[in-house]
């Protein structure tokens, strides 16, 4: 009997449905090879959404998505919608999505793939080997703080974090390290900042639980700084929402490009998964933009919501055996290219790999 599961499937806009277009693409071919069905439910959010309903996360999105077993997300925003009140902005809508769906701990990978070593700005030397997890707090922190408000003279916002959601998160995260490399580093900026002195606190009580992980504190300034300097040094980092949205970007680059890293945000109940990147309104429709990240977090949705590692396997070596053979998309395609694919055409060689036997 195969096993069956239902997806979710949120495209948005700009370059999101071409990507998540492959990422299906894979998926149905692993599918095939494992013997699993995906009932696919497609759902709207982001500008798409206001376009046809007038709000960034309509109701129906936001009961559907808990009848599902993951959903699989590509990307939303782009400049005809920035001038909307920020409550219709389709930012909005992804950030009451992960706060409805309860998706507290987002994990963002950032691997060096050997064969791009040569994509980074920075060099070889300093790259070869990196593997980071970066455990970011998705649901809390200054993004969701009250009060806030802009008015004509002033406005602010605040960073909260309560006891209850630093020891989820620092939870997560060692749990992570200790199927990894057993060293996390907590980013807070505790020199300023109340709320990071309590986030700092928090993790050390927890650490105790741990004592195999070596735990230390960074000032996110200093982060920043050292990932560019030797980011070998680094195997979990654990941090806040704001800190790691920031630091996942500097993260990206390591790689080479933004446009490689999946990200998986899990917690409390069904998950979600979505490239790091944005929607790239500038290069849309054109069919160059690079689906490996969001394959990649359908990978990462293989293994974390369903379990099913031996797919979630497939897809990783399918990407891994696909740059070392030269497949490149155009943001990559100065770097030991034999060849410069469109989106559909990677995608194609992705799932053709993914599925051999
Ligand atoms: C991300 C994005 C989002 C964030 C935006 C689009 C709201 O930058 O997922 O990193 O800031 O969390
Ligand atoms: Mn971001």
């Amino acid at each position: 009997m195969s096993k069956k599961y239902t997806i979710g499937v949120i495209k948005g806009d700009g370059i999101g449905p071409e990507i998540v277009d492959e990422a299906i693409k894979v998926l149905d071919a692993v599918a095939v090879v494992e013997d699993i069905i995906f009932d696919y439910k497609e759902m709207l959010m982001g500008g798409v959404a206001i376009d046809e309903t007038g709000v960034p996360l309509p109701d129906e999105t936001i009961s559907g998505v808990k009848l599902c077993d993951a959903v699989l997300f590509g990307a939303i925003g782009g400049s005809k919608w920035d001038s909307l009140e920020r409550h219709l902005r389709p930012e909005s809508g992804l950030l009451a999505l992960r706060k409805e769906m309860g998706t507290f701990a987002n994990l963002r990978p950032a691997i060096v793939y050997d064969e791009l070593i040569n994509a980074s700005t920075l060099k070889p030397e300093v790259l070869s080997g990196v593997d980071i997890m970066v455990v970011r707090e998705l649901t809390g922190g200054i993004y969701f703080g009250q009060p806030r408000e802009q008015l004509k003279d002033r406005a602010y916002n605040t960073m909260v974090y309560t006891r209850e959601e630093v020891l989820r998160i620092a939870k997560v995260a060692f749990e992570i390290a200790m199927k990894r490399g057993k060293r996390i580093c907590s980013v807070d900026k505790a020199n300023v900042l109340e709320v990071s002195q309590f986030w700092r606190d928090i993790v050390e009580e927890v650490a105790s639980d741990y004592p195999e992980v070596e735990l230390s504190h960074m000032y996110v300034d200093n982060v920043a700084m050292q990932l560019i300097r030797d980011p070998r040094q680094f195997d979990v980092i654990l941090t806040g929402n704001i800190f790691g949205d920031i630091l996942s970007d500097a993260a990206s680059m390591l790689s080479g490009s933004i446009g490689l890293l999946p990200s998986a945000s899990t917690g409390k109940g069904v998950g979600l998964f979505e490239p790091i990147h944005g929607s790239a309104p500038d290069i849309a429709g054109q069919g160059i933009a690079n689906p490996i990240a969001t394959i990649s977090s359908a990978a990462m949705m293989l293994k974390y919501a369903l379990g099913e590692e031996s797919a979630a396997g497939r897809i990783d070596n399918a990407i891994k055996q696909t740059l070392a053979e030269g497949y490149r998309t155009g943001d990559i395609g100065a770097y030991d290219a034999r060849e410069v694919c469109a989106t559909d055409e990677i995608g194609s060689i992705i799932a053709d790999y993914a599925s051999r036997e």
